[in-house]
């Protein structure tokens, strides 16, 4: 198995620093990327960190991840509480999941208190903020030793 871990960004998530700041916080995806980047480093596997607001995309990319990834992380944005076309994918490819939100979505509107990702998740991490990914790359390369 191939030492890297795929972080993968769903719909909007390319709008943080602007979007809903009170909210997600300042920081933006590159901001977060170079961050999940300089940590993994540190702990000697490679990350490969990608975004879309397309959902068959998403799709697509955790197929190929078969065989070339060690773990998945997944914030899937707004596509955690519809999408069963990434839940299947996430089942198809049967690798570690760390679903990762950076708001608490229990404190927020109902739509967003059920996931379809939390049910085949390794961990799930919500409410951290960008710190999320940095706990769920150390839970993600403490469980792939
Ligand atoms: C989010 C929470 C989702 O409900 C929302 O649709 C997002 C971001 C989060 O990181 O807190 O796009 O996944």
């Amino acid at each position: 198995m191939s030492a890297t871990i795929l972080v993968l960004n769903g719909p909007n998530l390319n709008m943080l620093g602007i979007r809903e700041p009170e909210i997600y916080g300042g920081q933006t995806l590159a901001d977060i990327e170079a961050m999940v980047s300089a940590r993994a480093g540190e702990l000697g596997i490679a990350v490969d960190f990608r975004q879309s607001n397309h959902e068959g995309e998403l799709v697509t990319w955790i197929q190929q991840s078969l065989g070339q990834t060690a773990a998945i992380i997944i914030n899937a944005g707004a596509y955690t509480h519809t999408s069963v076309a990434i839940l299947d994918a996430l089942k198809a490819v049967a690798l570690p999941v760390y679903e990762v939100h950076l708001s608490n979505i229990y404190q927020r509107e109902d739509f967003r208190h059920h996931s379809y990702i939390s049910a085949i998740a390794t961990g799930v991490l919500c409410g951290f903020g960008a710190k999320g990914y940095l706990f769920a790359l150390e839970a993600a390369v403490e469980q792939t030793k």
